[in-house]
């Protein structure tokens, strides 16, 4: 009767956030340990999860203030917490291989998710959405979108590995260190309808991607085997690292209009359909090298005024490089290393492979803590308690 015994439950629940035993450290080893958190609205420790829990029901807790650490509960199908808002240390859950139903109803706030290995978790229930989360590292999952993870700012926004991920959109307005999406699904859907500025921002496999109002990356931005046709960056006008298209095989048409400034290298590799590089109408300065290798017959970058790197222009078609012996000529080309040729049997970039942020699951932990205070809800519970007793 777990109708009853949340009503229960939810009626005791004042009492248990002004007791003692809502505190500290709590180990949950088996299903009947859940109890250890049913007199509790707010637990103020870590809850850390062992491998007999089969079902984690958490009727009445509000907040933890702390970490919900869950690594391999093996027999573990189903977790349910439709009062918790908030988690203000790292969600971990690891290596949790049946679990296949993630229920939490209001929860708007995560300290860090850490999700690593869930092959049953398809999708989450999250009806309030999470809207606060500093790290969000989700790897190895089965999950098919991201429905209920709506993070405006984050510090690091890893996807990696989930196989059937078909769909990631996200209203991100900033990302102080790395977005990374890679090895989901192939040609999976990439939208950051909100995003103005990141750190750096690494994408693969995706089959479309839109940054409909990103108007500069801090460091390096690297698009590595998608296979979508066309990539523009409408609003970009500043990369302080490397801007990078690397081996997308469908891409035709690629364009920042407004970017000016490159603070690395600007490098477009193997993309064997782009055969016209006429997107970069005010580029004007790269402090590291122009990087071309492929099979394009046109190329412009008519706004060019300082490379301090060098310039590689290299491709097997029949191409005109007047334009490019000029700025070599006229010293916008300043490094070593010049190279413009057309009809090669192979076009070989400068910088050697793929440049890419690895897959940048670094781990400076910020808790950004969401206090709470006793809630509208446990007063609903109590006064309904009353009424009936
Ligand atoms: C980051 O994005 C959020 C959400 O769009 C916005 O409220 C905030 O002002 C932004 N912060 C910075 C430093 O750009
Ligand atoms: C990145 O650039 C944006 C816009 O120029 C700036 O607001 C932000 O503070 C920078 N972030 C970092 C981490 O340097
Ligand atoms: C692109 O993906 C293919 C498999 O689909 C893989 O073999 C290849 O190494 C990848 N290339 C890069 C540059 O990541
Ligand atoms: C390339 O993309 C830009 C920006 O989306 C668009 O204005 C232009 O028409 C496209 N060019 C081609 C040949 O499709
Ligand atoms: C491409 O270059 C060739 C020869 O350099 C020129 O005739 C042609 O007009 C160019 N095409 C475009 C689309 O710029
Ligand atoms: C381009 O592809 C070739 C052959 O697959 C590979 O050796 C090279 O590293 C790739 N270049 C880049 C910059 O990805
Ligand atoms: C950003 O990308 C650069 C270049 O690939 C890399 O050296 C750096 O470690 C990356 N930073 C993060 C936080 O991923
Ligand atoms: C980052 O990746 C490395 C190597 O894959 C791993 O050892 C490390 O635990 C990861 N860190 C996080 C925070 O996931």
């Amino acid at each position: 009767m777990p109708s009853l015994r949340s009503f229960l439950l939810a009626s005791f629940a004042i009492a248990g956030a002004l007791s003692a035993e809502c505190e500290g450290d709590v180990s949950i080893e088996s299903d009947g340990d859940v109890s250890k958190l049913d007199n509790c609205n707010s637990w103020k420790g870590d809850v850390i999860v062992g491998e007999g829990v089969g079902i984690l029901s958490i009727p009445t807790l509000q907040t933890i203030e702390g970490a919900l650490s869950i690594a391999g509960a093996t027999g573990l199908t189903s977790i349910s917490a439709p009062m918790l808002r908030s988690i203000s240390g790292t969600w971990t859950m690891q290596e949790l291989t049946i679990l296949s139903s993630v229920s939490c109803a209001s929860l708007t706030s995560v300290g860090n998710i850490n999700w690593v290995t869930l092959p049953a978790l398809k999708a989450l229930d999250f009806t309030s959405g999470v809207t606060k989360c500093d790290e969000v590292l989700i790897t190895d999952t089965i999950l098919t979108s991201l429905e209920g993870i709506n993070l405006q700012t984050a510090t690091n926004f890893n996807i990696n590995n989930n196989k059937y991920l078909k769909e990631v959109n996200v209203a991100l307005g900033n990302v102080s260190n790395a977005v990374n999406i890679e090895f989901n699904s192939k040609g999976v859907n990439v939208a950051f309808p909100d995003l103005v500025w990141a750190k750096n921002i690494t994408i693969r496999d995706a089959g479309s991607v839109s940054f409909p109002k990103l108007e500069s990356v801090n460091g390096t931005i690297a698009f590595i085997n998608n296979t979508f046709s066309d990539a523009s960056f409408p609003e970009l006008t500043e990369v302080g690292g490397s801007f990078a298209f690397n081996s997308n095989s469908q891409l035709s048409n690629c364009s920042a209009p407004n970017l000016e400034t490159i603070g690395g290298t600007f490098q477009l590799a193997n993309n064997t359909k782009l055969t016209n590089i006429d997107g970069f109408a005010a580029l004007t300065t790269v402090d590291g090298s122009v990087d071309f290798s492929g099979s394009f017959t046109n190329a412009t970058l008519p706004a060019l005024d300082d490379v301090r790197g060098g310039m590689n222009i290299q491709t097997t078609e029949e191409f005109d490089c007047t334009e490019f012996d000029n700025y070599k000529s006229d010293g916008v080309v300043k490094g070593s290393g010049y190279t413009c040729e057309g009809k090669l049997d192979e076009a070989k970039s400068s910088s050697g492979g793929s440049s890419t942020s690895g897959s940048g699951n670094s781990s400076d932990e910020t808790n950004s803590a969401a206090r709470a205070g006793v809630s509208i809800v446990a007063l609903f519970a109590a006064c309904a308690a009353m009424l009936v007793l």
